[in-house]
């Protein structure tokens, strides 16, 4: 058997770093391909998956390697309480996009229209995760996978499919631009292939996202604020698709 710290540096540049317990528990339970998984406390390790993750706990313990703790530390750019880190395979962007052009659709694709904060597209990623989304589409020049999303997304980054698109490559389905500006959300029903996208932090949606949209939506908000914040923008409108409202 490779020794795993050999595998890690093997694999590291062409794989996703799963930083910490609860990334590498969310990864094998949608069905991440991990090759190598180390800790420096197998026995702590284990010990949460008892407690948080039994349904993964026989996988983890088949995978967890103990290594020591300068090792661990050697690996990964900072050091995660669980002392829990692995490398997983990115799935291909053939699979991804050929699940997000699938019809009919279930569940919306959420559309980040150039995200700038990392941390804000790794929330999205979980909150489409936690919803069920069929998948998070990025335009603009953030990488959705970028390691810093990874973390944001605490390992689900594997429950939905994430990818970067052009405006002009957008999934099928009618498009739902959320803005400040729109009717009242409040007053629609939120299909199930309905696309929902979302501007940037910065500077709103582009034009040309706004050109393609066929609905403005707004989110109920007194008129001295300007808007919200990009991630719970989208926890608000997933929320009002799952509850069907009109
Ligand atoms: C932080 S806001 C962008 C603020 C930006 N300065 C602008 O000019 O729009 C990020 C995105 O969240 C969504 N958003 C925020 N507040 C909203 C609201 N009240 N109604 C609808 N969408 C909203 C929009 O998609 C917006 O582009």
């Amino acid at each position: 058997m490779t020794d795993p710290v050999t595998a890690w540096h093997r694999l590291a540049g062409d794989t996703v770093l799963l930083d910490g317990f609860h990334a590498l528990k969310h990864a094998l339970r949608f069905r991440a391909e991990v090759p190598v998984a180390v800790t420096a406390d197998r026995t702590a390790a284990l010990a949460l998956a008892d407690e948080l993750a039994p349904d993964v706990r026989d996988t983890l313990a088949a995978l967890l390697a103990e290594v020591p703790h300068e090792t661990y530390t050697s690996l990964v750019p900072r050091p995660h309480p669980t002392a829990v880190a692995a490398l997983a395979v990115r799935p291909s962007r053939a699979s991804n996009l050929a699940k997000l052009a699938h019809t009919p659709r279930t569940a919306p694709v959420v559309v980040l229209d150039n995200p700038r904060n990392l941390g804000n597209a790794g929330a999205v990623i979980r909150l489409a995760a936690g919803f069920g989304a069929t998948g998070v589409v990025t335009t603009g020049t953030v990488d959705p996978w970028h390691p810093t999303v990874v973390r944001g997304g605490a390992g689900l980054h594997f429950a939905t499919a994430v990818e970067r698109l052009d405006v002009t490559d957008l999934p099928p389905g009618p498009l739902f631009a959320l803005d400040p500006e729109g009717d009242d959300i409040r007053g629609i029903k939120l299909p199930d292939d309905a696309v929902l996208a979302f501007g940037s932090e910065r500077t709103g949606l582009s034009p040309e996202l706004r050109a393609r949209a066929d609905h403005l939506l707004a989110l109920p908000m007194r008129p001295q604020v300007s808007s919200y914040n990009l991630a719970t923008s989208v926890a608000m409108t997933l929320y009002h698709w799952s509850s069907g409202a009109s």
